[in-house]
């Protein structure tokens, strides 16, 4: 009878599931894997294709056999490839940083650089280390030396054994969102679609209002499936792509330390829903 009672309690038990990061990145998707798990699992395909996919948050949160990792930035892509092909060397790099707060600090300063025999490992190392020592993510931007700094780069550190074996099977690409789409479409292919937001340059490559308007021509015409997501108060996405399919209230928490703020993400797609709500 005991076990009986336990095994319900353990089966109604919400445990908080714990997403995987490895950098600091702005619009990062880390809260809302689980909608789009949901809508992935009821497309029925087997391919999932993250076509922005910045820091990686969605991508390594995943679960899907058939992974393909894309981003426009060559910065990103480098740090990815060297995650899947030298990672033995990229983690001797992080984590001696991550051992030593002096060392760290130092890096960060400039007064050691680091000395790989692979230029490509040093190359990805100082990518990596510039998402997540910059200001908000911005890779090329230094923020201010805070309490944090240290401990959120040890945290994403801790993350990187995890995350490279999640890497090592995807398939990375590094194209234009056109290129990506004509490459991969297919009644298999599942397309996580999340692009810079209008009027925000946070990226070294940003969105165009004809690039949203090709986007949407895009969709309109593809033989997979797809999931897209805006800022919901976000005018431009709602005149190109109308009513999105549901909208998502999700926490912020990049506002003041200690304030946590709400945002509404419009979620698309052409996935039939389910019965009852998304
Ligand atoms: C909103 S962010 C994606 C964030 C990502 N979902 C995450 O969780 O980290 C948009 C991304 O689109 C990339 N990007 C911009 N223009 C692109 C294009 N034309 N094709 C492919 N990627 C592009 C940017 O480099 C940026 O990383």
């Amino acid at each position: 009878m005991r076990y009986f009672i336990s095994y319900i309690i353990i089966k109604h038990t919400v445990l908080p599931v714990i997403m995987l990061r490895i950098m600091k990145y702005p619009g990062s998707k880390t809260s809302v894997v689980e909608d789009i798990q949901r809508i992935y699992d009821q497309s029925g395909c087997n391919v999932f294709v993250d076509v922005f996919g910045g820091s990686g948050s969605v991508a390594l949160n995943i679960h899907s056999r058939n992974i393909v990792y894309n981003d426009l930035n060559r910065d990103l892509y480098i740090l990815f490839t060297a995650l899947k092909t030298h990672f033995p060397s990229f983690y001797r790099a992080a984590n001696a940083l991550a051992m030593d707060r002096q060392l760290f600090f130092d890096y960060y300063d400039g007064r050691i650089v680091m000395d790989n025999e692979a230029p490509e490992v040093e190359k990805a190392f100082s990518i990596f280390f510039n998402f997540n020592a910059g200001f908000g993510g911005m890779g090329e931007t230094y923020g201010k030396k805070d309490k944090s700094l240290y401990g959120t780069y040890r945290k994403n550190v801790s993350n990187l054994i995890k995350a490279s074996h999640l890497i090592g099977k995807m398939k990375l690409e590094n194209m234009d969102f056109r290129v990506l789409i004509e490459k991969y479409d297919s009644t298999d292919t599942f397309f996580y679609i999340d692009p810079p937001y209008p009027g925000k340059n946070w990226y070294v490559h940003n969105f165009t209002a004809d690039d949203f308007m090709e986007l949407g021509r895009e969709v309109m015409v593809i033989k997979g499936k797809y999931a897209m997501n805006f800022n919901a108060p976000d005018a431009l996405p709602v005149r190109v792509f109308g009513k999105p399919s549901f909208v998502r209230e999700e926490e912020n928490h990049n506002g003041k330390p200690g304030k946590t703020e709400s945002r509404k993400i419009a979620f698309y797609t052409n996935v039939m829903k389910p019965s009852g709500k998304w």
